[in-house]
């Protein structure tokens, strides 16, 4: 089970810290949400944050890409210190293309899938993803509620990976909390991306520990427990 924390939710005023934060916490990877204005009605950062933090951490740098046009982006991503960089499949034609690319730059490939979009869209990539990221909110904001609509395609990625035997890790992105990260363990997410219950937490370090505990026992009751 991977536990990553969402860089969108530190306090921006103070990075570093939070990055270095989330290098103590116990946290397997550091997720980085990159959005353009365009693909998504909000702006994060670029590259050039992601070069900046980099030397804080070895944390494995999981880049969510919401942009438009990834095709200028990949390389600079590349370049800044992503370890993995995720597409989105309602790039349509486009995705093939740039599964290639992110995989000649020797990154791990991820793709990202909307609620509204049909999960049988990703079927035709599976064999050639390292991680599919079903997204549990639409995507662009911080903050808001599990949509549990989104289980379902959680599920079907489960048996798909399962009938192929295929190794791609399935992830959760949005509003994902303790209670909601025990249904996606339970649905068969293996890679919890978790921004605000994380960083908004009193202790990182301590909310990391319950995540992963309740991950681990697929158990939503524990999402009660105080650690
Ligand atoms: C949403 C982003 C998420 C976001 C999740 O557009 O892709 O990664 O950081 O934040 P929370 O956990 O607060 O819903
Ligand atoms: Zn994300």
């Amino acid at each position: 089970m991977i536990i990553a924390p969402s860089l969108l939710a530190a306090n921006y005023a103070h990075l570093g810290r939070d990055v270095r934060r989330a290098d103590r916490s116990g946290a397997d990877w550091l997720h980085l949400d990159i959005m353009d204005g365009h693909f998504v009605p909000n702006i994060s950062f670029g590259p050039a944050v992601i070069r900046a933090v980099r030397p804080l951490t070895k944390l494995f740098f999981d880049v969510h890409l919401m942009c438009s046009c990834p095709e200028i982006l990949l390389e600079p991503f590349a370049v800044a210190g992503a370890d993995e960089i995720i597409v989105h499949v309602e790039l349509g034609d486009r995705v093939a293309p740039l599964i290639w690319k992110i995989k000649s730059l020797n990154k791990k490939v991820g793709l990202a899938i909307n609620p509204p979009t049909a999960i049988a869209e990703v079927q035709p990539y599976l064999d050639q993803i390292d991680l599919l990221l079903v997204m549990t909110v639409n995507p662009g904001f911080g903050g808001q509620e599990f949509i549990h609509e989104s289980l379902p395609k959680v599920q079907q990625a489960d048996a798909w990976r399962r009938e192929r035997k295929l190794s791609y890790r399935i992830s959760v992105d949005g509003g994902v909390n303790f209670q909601t990260a025990a249904e996606c363990a339970r649905a068969g997410a293996d890679t919890f991306v978790s921004g605000t219950t994380l960083f908004h937490a009193r202790s990182l370090k301590t909310a990391v520990k319950k995540m992963r505990k309740i991950v681990n026992a697929h158990d939503p009751a524990l999402a009660d427990l105080k650690l």
